[in-house]
């Protein structure tokens, strides 16, 4: 039996027994797995990486080595929301790296998105190495939060992205206990694991984080107002209620101005656009109709608080032609 395919006779994991069901199970095999060996994690805080990190943490406790990188790309309180739920709650093996002048650094002055895009995995890779030569003689096991859309699509995507460029001479073998799970029965386990609901139903982010967003050479007051801005959206469309019901919604900041005026003077600030879509598997995309009072109470509230921005817009184009993400 190809340990990488779904039997056919493996139950959809959609209610709280079949996914403690599930949780035993692999906390047995984990254990049978790893033995006393230590298995170390990049922890992102998506969904994936979170519920296997939980999974791990309940099997084998301090053997498990959680590696947070904060690439200072990170939305509003994600960082903390890790280190709160993992280190505090969890009381996990949990070692932290704040490297955003690393990141922010290096991207100073690059504007062409796909060089960005290169710079901040690769600078990835090399603070995950770093974490992982610190430990690497203890370490004998790398966890990946693989899932079953993963392997399907195979495109290799997400294995580059969670284990390319780690130094040859690391060898570890993997435990990747959700990799025959869908992205609904993952959230099941966390759900069942007592994950935060915030962090089982997190929407998709790109590994980029708002790099992407915040558009052409980014600086650290726009990336500001641009993750201000984004946590404001994302608390309103908490509070009406379309946090569950609207697939991937954020604020994108362009490295352009516009004009208006503040307090009877004349400004001339970054304008904030609003990006919400709708889809099955992000191959293609429609833009959901948001009742304009909650659109007005977004605007109304980044207009207030955010520093830096005059305008707010809302990008009504589909995919195609337009991408999800603006780069
Ligand atoms: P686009 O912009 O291509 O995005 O329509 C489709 C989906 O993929 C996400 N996305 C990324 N995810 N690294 C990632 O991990 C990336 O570089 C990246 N670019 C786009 C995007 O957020 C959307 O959900």
């Amino acid at each position: 039996m190809d340990p990488n395919v779904r039997p056919d006779s493996m139950e959809r994991i959609n209610t709280p027994e079949l996914a403690q069901a599930f949780i035993d199970e692999q906390v047995g095999a984990i254990r049978e797995q790893v033995g006393d060996g230590k298995v170390l994690l990049a922890l992102s805080g998506g969904v994936d990486s979170s519920v296997v990190a939980a999974l791990i943490d309940r099997a084998i406790g301090e053997n498990l080595i959680c590696v947070h990188v904060n690439h200072g790309l990170m939305r509003k309180g994600e960082s903390e929301q890790v280190i709160a739920m993992f280190q505090n709650q969890m009381d996990a093996n949990l070692v932290y790296v704040d490297a955003t002048d690393r990141f922010l650094n290096l991207l100073d002055g690059v504007d062409e998105p796909e060089k960005k895009r290169k710079i901040i995995g690769a600078e990835f890779i090399r603070v995950f190495e770093e974490e992982a030569r610190k430990v690497g003689d203890e370490v004998d096991f790398l966890a990946q939060g693989t899932i079953y859309p993963d392997i399907v699509e195979s495109d290799g995507v997400k294995a580059h992205h969670n284990v390319g460029g780690l130094p040859d001479d690391l060898q570890f073998d993997l435990v990747e206990p959700v990799k025959l799970l869908y992205k609904d029965e993952v959230r099941e386990v966390g759900r069942a694991l007592g994950l935060p609901e915030g962090m089982v139903e997190r929407q998709p982010f790109p590994g980029p984080g708002l790099g992407v967003r915040c558009l052409g050479a980014i600086t650290r007051d726009r990336l500001e107002a641009l993750r201000e801005a984004d946590a404001i959206l994302r608390e309103e469309f908490a509070e009406a209620g379309l946090a569950g019901k609207v697939w991937q919604y954020f604020v994108v900041v362009p490295d352009m101005r516009a004009t208006g005026v503040r307090d009877g003077v004349r400004a001339y600030e970054w304008p904030a656009i609003i990006r919400a879509v709708n889809t099955v598997d992000a191959m293609t995309a429609e833009v959901p109709e948001i009742e304009w009072p909650v659109l007005k109470r977004i605007t109304d509230r980044i207009l207030a608080e955010v520093p830096g921005i005059c305008r707010v817009t809302y990008d009504l184009t589909p995919k195609p032609i337009g991408t999800i993400e603006w780069e």
